[in-house]
């Protein structure tokens, strides 16, 4: 195996790589820039290469000038990056370094040697277990719909086990789930390989259904399965073309559906089965905005498509309902329940989806500065960037009022008493600017006698 070390001191880099080969059965590459280090990525067989090391500061190309290269050529590549500022990834350049891989690491100058040969032997041995987890999870609520999955499924034993249920072709019936939903089995697995056929042949469903002149309630389960389905998508795969297709069809008939002026009551009801967190929560958020925004009378599909767009991409890499819950703490609490690359994760999500977003063709304008801003605060102390009302997006005050507004009433049922006191609360942390407006809309809305 190789590991490609990149550091322009020589003596340092002679040292290092002499140790790291004396300790492990390996052969290091040494290389003094960030530039040379990128002609020989592009000039070599990279099959046995486990991992780069790189120093930041060098003449002739930086250390982010690699992690820039390696993020978009070979994001599966342990990028370990050795560098004097302990503030590294808090840096624009290192931003995704500790999420995009997670594999990746930084280690502080002076490092202890033995500390970044743990990190390597670390990568060799998960590199070892990856074939095992070549398997991606999808929730079981997805098999109801999809009734002939195209793919085998699994159910995992453990990490290192696998165990085939199903066949591909073969029925699903609800007596099948039950089975499992009673053991407390929240997710399925399909092979890696086969995850992007099983998303095609969902999508295609939902998206049938969509089309399709079904009673509201049919379209709201299917808007439902078509959230979760996406999220499971971007999670596993990434934001790419063939979702937003389909994306743009699932907000489109949430905007639809909105415009029908339906009992919000009975919607938020429909929309809770307390089974899936993110895309509840994400759902609901889509439809209280849009209330939100037609009682403002932003009536222009491109504003809800917005709103629904945004709601549906937010959290997506929060997908652990504790850390989404967690992320609306207050941030001194985070340490107390999280390991720091939890909290870093929480700190980083809006950043995180707001940059792919910006990458990705297809997707409205401003989706990614109301995802920027959707854990900001009227008062100023939300994060990541602590800006006031003054400065958050109108559009982002409306969707953070419906976050909050949603946070308070998943997982009950509530009266219209407990709706009214929960407003009033609102009304005394939102009061100021467009949040004020928000708040305004919201009382509104739930006041309006079809919906109560
Ligand atoms: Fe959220
Ligand atoms: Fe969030």
């Amino acid at each position: 195996m190789k590991i490609l070390y990149v550091e322009d001191e020589e003596a340092l880099l002679n040292l290092i790589s002499m140790e790291i080969e004396a300790e492990l059965d390996c052969q290091v590459i040494e290389i003094t820039s960030g530039n040379k280090a990128i002609t020989w990525l592009k000039e070599n067989d990279l099959s046995d290469l486990k991992a780069v090391i790189s120093d930041h500061k060098m003449p002739d190309g930086s250390g982010a000038v690699l992690f820039s290269y390696i993020k978009e050529n070979h994001p599966t590549l342990p990028f370990i990056l050795t560098t004097g500022s302990a503030e590294a990834n808090n840096t624009k350049e290192f931003a995704e370094l500790l999420t995009v891989n997670p594999r990746n690491s930084i280690q502080i100058k002076p490092f202890h040697l033995d500390i970044l040969i743990e990190k390597i032997k670390d990568i060799v041995a998960s590199e070892e277990n990856l074939p095992l987890n070549n398997f991606l999870r999808v929730s079981h609520s997805r098999f109801r719909k999809a009734q002939v999955p195209p793919c085998d499924i699994y159910l995992k034993m453990s990490d290192e086990k696998y165990l085939k249920i199903s066949n591909a072709h073969e029925e699903i019936t609800e007596d099948f789930l039950e089975k499992y939903v009673k053991k407390g089995v929240d997710y399925f697995y399909v092979t890696a390989s086969d995850f992007q056929l099983f998303s095609k042949y969902y999508n295609d469903l939902v998206k049938n259904q969509l089309q399709q002149n079904n009673l509201i309630e049919e379209k709201v389960d299917y808007q439902l399965q078509g959230f979760e389905s996406i999220q499971d998508y971007v999670q596993n795969i990434g934001l790419d073309g063939n979702v937003v297709e389909t994306m743009n069809i699932v907000t489109k008939s949430s905007v639809e559906v909105m415009r029908n002026n339906p009992d919000l009551f009975k919607l938020v009801e429909r929309m809770m089965h307390e089974e899936n967190y993110l895309s509840e929560h994400s759902i609901m958020i889509s439809y209280i905005a849009g209330a939100l925004a037609l009682e403002m009378e932003w009536v222009t599909s491109a504003t809800l498509q917005k709103l629904a767009t945004a709601a549906l991409l937010h959290d997506i890499h929060l997908a652990d309902p504790h850390l989404a819950r967690m992320s609306h703490r207050p941030e001194e609490e985070w340490g107390l329940e999280l390991r720091p690359e939890q909290v870093e994760l929480i700190r980083r999500h809006p950043i995180i989806m707001a940059d792919i977003i910006k990458k990705t063709k297809g997707i409205e304008p401003d989706v990614d500065v109301i995802i920027f801003n959707h854990h900001e605060t009227a008062d100023g102390h939300g994060y990541p960037r602590r800006l006031d009302h003054h400065k958050i997006f109108p559009l982002a005050a409306f969707f953070i009022v419906s976050e909050c507004f949603v946070n308070e009433i998943y997982g009950k049922k509530p009266s219209k008493q407990e709706i009214d006191q929960i407003i009033k609360q609102l009304e005394k942390k939102f009061n100021k600017g467009n949040f004020k407006k928000a708040v305004e809309a919201l009382q509104k809305v739930f006041s309006n006698p079809y919906h109560s």
